[in-house]
């Protein structure tokens, strides 16, 4: 594990005989002060994507992740509960061709033409990230993801009481450490004194990724320390993260849904995700500055998209954080062992494969 700065030290109190000073077990919390900030930027890079113009928004303190839902901590909820995610009853989801090897690579016939890169692997899932033939085994501490919006909800929902996804407002609250209007979770500088602060895709892409921050693929949800002063890790970059946040037309005061039309199926709803990914380059999706923002349909599931879990703030840990100081706490009691509901997950035997539909979700994706 990285040693920790001194000074994010000083800026994060570690609750009391919580902290676990040599591994983090990637349940631990961040309570984030509540307050006014600036949502968004005014240095627009992909205006249809309504990231702009900044405006003041005000939030509620509550509780976040420290770091993206681990493959570990997924296990442990499906163990728990028999929870089958979407891509599972799907029977495939998409995966970046390179990550292939030649034998998958062989099976397949359709991609999607405007991102031909992504392919629909069979049986590829959180427990097998490169479809059947792959398997998560040894890669507990690497994002969980493949995941849809509902398994993501499901999971949050069981790994702790009153468990959710954050609302985009929270989530960049959450990244932006408490400082205003930078660009990047931790400043203005991609690479401060030529370190690289996050998984991203270095080379020409999709053609290469020269892996220069030490990752070709998902890292480890710790691989590049805290991210910002109050100590979240991979809020850019390594995988996209849901919210609970209804993408709105930007054609729309974002972000207002007032009169956008609802979807028949909850599996086409689009949701907001935040953070980028391994998968991101300046080039073709410059989103892991902490204002960018895209969208997934709900049913989406993909080699890059995963989640981390918000709460509330309870009435004591609103106190600790009165100061304005994030305060890290310890992590939440394992699972509330509670199997989750179903209802509003998409059947899977009706869905099937929608190049149509997952070409829009693939397309916004990069
Ligand atoms: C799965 O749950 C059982 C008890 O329900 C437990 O004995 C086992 O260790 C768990 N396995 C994992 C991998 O968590
Ligand atoms: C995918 O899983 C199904 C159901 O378990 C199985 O029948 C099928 O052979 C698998 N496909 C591949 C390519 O392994």
């Amino acid at each position: 594990m990285k040693a920790h700065s001194a000074a994010w030290l000083a800026a994060v109190a570690l609750a009391a005989g919580v902290a676990r000073a040599n591994r983090p077990d990637f349940r631990e919390q961040i309570v984030v002060p509540g307050g006014r900030f600036g949502l968004g930027t005014d240095h627009i890079e992909f205006p249809l994507d309504a990231e702009g113009p900044a405006r003041p928004v005000t939030v509620k303190p509550f509780v976040l992740d420290k770091y993206e839902v681990s493959i570990d901590r997924f296990a442990e909820f499906v163990n728990a509960t028999g929870y089958i995610t979407e891509a599972e009853r799907f029977g495939w989801s998409f995966v970046h061709e390179k990550a292939l090897d030649e034998a998958v690579l062989q099976t397949i016939t359709q991609a999607v033409q405007s991102v031909p890169w992504w392919l629909p692997v069979d049986n590829a899932s959180w427990s097998h990230p490169e479809g059947a033939a792959s398997d998560a085994s040894g890669r507990g501490s690497h994002p969980a993801v493949h995941l849809s919006h509902a398994d993501a909800d499901a999971f949050c929902a069981w790994a702790m009481p009153g468990g959710r996804l954050p609302t985009e407002v929270e989530w960049e609250r959450a990244a932006r450490g408490g400082k205003e209007g930078r660009m990047y979770a931790w400043g203005n500088k991609l690479k401060p004194r030529n370190k690289h602060r996050a998984n991203i895709w270095q080379g020409q892409f999709p053609l290469k990724n020269t892996a220069r921050d030490g990752f070709k693929w998902a890292a480890p949800v710790d691989a590049f320390g805290p991210q910002n002063q109050w100590g979240f890790h991979g809020v850019a970059g390594n995988a996209w993260e849901w919210t609970a946040t209804e993408w709105c037309d930007p054609a729309r005061p974002a972000p207002d849904c007032r009169g956008k039309q609802a979807p028949a199926d909850a599996g086409d709803v689009e949701w907001v995700k935040k953070g980028g990914s391994f998968l991101c380059h300046k080039s073709y999706c410059f989103r892991y500055r902490v204002a960018a923002r895209t969208k997934n349909t709900a049913n989406s599931g993909a080699y890059n998209l995963g989640a981390r879990c918000a709460r509330d703030a309870t009435p004591e840990e609103q106190r600790l954080v009165e100061s304005g100081s994030a305060v890290q706490v310890g992590a939440p009691e394992v699972g509330n062992a509670v199997p989750p509901s179903t209802e509003g997950v998409t059947d899977g035997a009706k869905v099937g494969y929608r190049p149509g539909q997952h070409a829009a979700a693939g397309a916004d994706e990069l």
